[in-house]
């Protein structure tokens, strides 16, 4: 694999040089590639992950702002092999799945019967005001920090008003390739300086896994709108 030396995993701050669109497309392949290659075992290691904080998070704060009685629209932001699209059908909602790895949009139309998008974060089309809520469980840290603004304005335009976004990233202040994967870690301040210039407010915050010591939270959930 070709690592660009700007793309290095390594502090993000102390590294502003520019990632060009050669590079971008290299990120998103080479990650995509890598979870198409690990479907299955990914897929045998995540389904069994108790997410329901997560999930009760975003579905608590949709509820104060829309309808409780009426299926809603979800976005599964990066949505896998499709565990979390089931959950919200099994809860009465609309889920929709994205997800730039083929072999993730089959798995996650089987198991969950819900429609999948194939679609890349660096290239979305994902209309205006599509969704009441859009849900980014551990997938928007795959966006390099870059492109960050660019992505969550996208996700904003998508969002009906009152819309929520939830996101769940690893936290840290580094940016770069890790294997096969490319990652960007933020820690709260920065994510929401990213969140608020793209429009959104925030609403909630909290560090996983739940009841652990801070040292050994290394997941950042947050909760704004749109
Ligand atoms: C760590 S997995 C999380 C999957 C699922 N949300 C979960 O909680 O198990 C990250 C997901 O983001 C997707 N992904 C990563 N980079 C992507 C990109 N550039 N475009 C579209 N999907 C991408 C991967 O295919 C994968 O499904």
């Amino acid at each position: 694999m070709h690592v660009e030396a700007s793309t290095k995993w390594g502090e993000a701050s102390l590294d502003k040089k520019r990632i060009d669109r050669e590079s971008l497309d290299e990120i998103e392949r080479v990650t995509l590639g890598h979870y198409d290659r690990n479907a299955e075992s990914f897929w045998l290691g995540t389904r069994d992950h108790d997410v329901s904080q997560n999930i009760r998070a975003f579905l608590q704060a949709l509820s104060a702002n829309f309808d409780n009685n009426r299926a809603l629209d979800i976005l599964d932001f990066g949505c896998g092999p499709g565990r979390d699209l089931y959950t919200f059908k099994e809860q009465g909602h609309r889920p929709t799945g994205l997800d730039g790895s083929q072999a993730f949009c089959a798995m996650a139309r089987q198991h969950s019967g819900c429609p999948v998008l194939h679609q890349q974060f660096l290239s979305l089309d994902l209309g205006k005001r599509s969704f009441d809520g859009i849900f980014a469980n551990a997938s928007l840290f795959h966006v390099p920090g870059q492109e960050l603004p660019r992505v969550l304005r996208e996700c904003h335009r998508a969002l009906r008003v009152g819309g929520i976004l939830f996101m769940s990233n690893p936290r840290g202040e580094a940016e770069g390739w890790q294997r096969e994967r490319y990652g960007h870690y933020m820690e709260f301040e920065a994510s929401k300086r990213c969140l608020e210039r793209a429009g959104f407010s925030m609403l909630d915050h909290y560090y996983r896994p739940e009841g652990k010591p801070r040292t050994q939270q290394p997941w950042l959930a947050i909760v704004c709108q749109a």
